[in-house]
């Protein structure tokens, strides 16, 4: 027995050891972890049960059967995270490059499916040259089985992709699929192709950082939800989003402890700007009304005019979507109705209620907006808001106008509970272009066109410049002091919290792509 324990032993020694010493070293020099040291910060302590350590590749072909490493190039395994269950896979770079071979890409399969019969989520942390050049097509094979399996979880359990390394070629689109990205900056890249293709097809010059480094990504395109400094700060970012989040669609986000206290916000009867078209941060607000501190903000550098992301009311985690006035006067664009969506529909998968502080002068206008589909994509986050069945609350700070105060979870589409500020203005659009429209024959026929302008848009705003015509109508539920915002969403909520909808069966909706 001791002999088969001591083999047992030297073979987990040189699992461990993955490529050997010197490309572990060579990893760090790159300020990289290892696949295990990322799994040993990642995870509690003493948690980690490793599956397929003893996994190696069947490739023949260029004198691979003589190279080979338990393991094939990435450590899967489940454990815990703050004592919650998780899947998780580790890309190996140390072992050819992290490349994906059949064995490498069965072993993530291998958690994967047990991530989806266990209801929990999978963690997978990317460094990895793509696919395993010296086997072709059963690599791509490996690689389109662990897409589907992306696809069959979706809205199942929370997947997550933190990018530490390359992440090139099709080997991008797993993560894609996923709910989260974080990148690393400086250490990590995804393209579809690489700069030298990009040379040789379009003539630009571009290195791999700008092309497809951890800010550009999290600036310009919004692939990256988070773009972290390094690999522990990133690694801290999966275990907090983690925390707002339930196991899977069936579960609920954990509940904190909380004792109840001094609701009120003075404050907040403070942060409106006399002027309504004076810019305030919307940060303020959600800072004033939410737990201290517990705000964690999603794609906090890409469509600043949105700011969406969690954070925990009265112990209870929720999801909020909220217009940026200062930036870009909070407008609706393609970017930020692609960004609101995307975010409401991870909420609404996950049971996450859903609260929305609108201040928004409408959609923007242009012709880069109009020929790039503003239309297809202010309908993407429409139809988020109208198919999502967790409890829904707005709070309309300032103005609400045109199509973008019914796309902003208006009553008419499903919300539950719509407060609005006295400094609430709900209108077809702002008075001065109003009054420009339908006063246009008496403005140019008055003696002094400019003062009848003037007086009409004052007329317009008397009678709309508030939020009392939609609580007239039940259209807003409650006009509110802004001091009282906290305590009313902490009892809408909680009033919610049994909320049950059930949207018609179908066997998926289509929405706008
Ligand atoms: C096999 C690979 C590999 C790969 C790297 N290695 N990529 N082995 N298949 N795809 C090996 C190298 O031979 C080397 O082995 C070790 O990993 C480290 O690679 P280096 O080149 O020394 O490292 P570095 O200089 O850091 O460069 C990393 C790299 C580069 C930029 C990722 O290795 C590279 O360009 N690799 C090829 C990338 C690629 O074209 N992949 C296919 C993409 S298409 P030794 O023994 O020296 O340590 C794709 C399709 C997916 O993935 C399709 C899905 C639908």
């Amino acid at each position: 027995m001791n002999k088969k324990l001591e083999l047992l032993q030297q073979k987990r020694n040189q699992a461990l050891e993955g490529g050997g010493a010197a490309r572990i070293e060579s990893q760090h020099k790159k300020g990289k972890l290892s696949s295990r040291e990322r799994l040993h910060f990642l995870l509690d302590e003493g948690s980690f049960q490793e599956i397929g350590m003893f996994v190696t590749h069947r490739s023949t072909d260029f004198g691979m059967e003589k190279e080979k490493y338990p393991g094939d190039g990435v450590v899967t395994g489940y454990g815990t995270i703050n004592g919650r269950l998780v899947y998780v896979f580790s890309q190996d770079f140390t072992v050819f490059g992290g490349s994906l071979s059949e064995t490498h890409a069965e072993k993530i399969c291998k958690i994967m499916d047990l991530a989806l019969k266990n209801g929990a989520p999978v963690i997978g942390l990317n460094d990895s040259g793509g696919a395993r050049i010296q086997e072709g097509v059963v690599s791509l094979g490996g690689y389109a089985d662990i897409f589907y399996r992306n696809t069959m979880a979706s809205g199942v359990v929370p997947q997550i992709s933190a990018i530490m390394g390359p992440c090139a070629g099709g080997a991008v689109y797993s993560p894609a699929i996923t709910d989260f990205i974080l990148m690393v900056e400086h250490t990590s890249y995804m393209f579809v192709t690489g700069p030298n293709v990009v040379k040789t097809v379009t003539h630009e010059q571009v290195t791999s950082e700008e092309l497809g480094g951890a800010h550009t990504h999290a600036t310009k395109s919004g692939v990256t939800h988070f773009a972290c400094a390094n690999e522990i700060e990133a690694i801290q970012h999966i275990k907090k989003l983690l925390s707002y989040m339930p196991q899977n669609c069936e579960d609920r986000a954990p509940l904190l402890p909380y004792e109840p206290k001094d609701e009120s916000r003075p404050a907040l009867n403070d942060v409106m700007p006399e002027n309504a078209s004076q810019p305030y941060d919307i940060r303020e607000v959600i800072e004033q009304v939410i737990d201290s501190g517990s705000f964690l903000e999603v794609h906090k550098d890409f469509a600043e005019n949105i700011v969406v992301g969690f954070a925990r009311l009265a112990g209870r985690s929720i999801g909020i979507v909220a217009n940026q006035p200062m930036f870009l006067a909070g407008v609706l664009d393609i970017n930020s109705s692609t960004k609101g969506a995307r975010f409401v529909r991870f909420c609404d998968s996950f049971n996450i209620p859903l609260l929305v502080f609108e201040d928004v002068p409408g959609f923007l206008p242009g012709t880069d907006q109009e020929w790039n589909a503003i239309i297809t994509n202010g309908a993407k986050l429409l139809y988020a808001f109208c198919e999502a069945t967790v409890p829904r609350v707005t709070v309309i700070t300032r103005k609400a106008y045109g199509g973008a105060y019914d796309v902003m979870n208006s009553k008419h589409i499903g919300a539950d509970m719509n407060y609005a500020w006295p400094t609430a203005e709900i209108a077809v659009m702002g008075a001065k272009g109003a009054a420009e429209i339908i006063f246009k024959r008496e403005i140019s026929a008055a003696e002094d066109p400019q003062a009848k302008w003037q007086e009409k848009e004052q007329q317009y705003a008397g009678i709309f410049a508030n939020p009392y015509r939609a609580a007239e109508r039940g259209f807003i539920d409650e006009v509110i002091e802004p001091s009282a915002t906290r305590s009313t969403l902490i009892a809408a909520f909680k009033m919610l919290e049994n909320k049950v909808v059930n949207n018609p069966r179908k066997k998926h909706g289509n929405i706008p792509l």
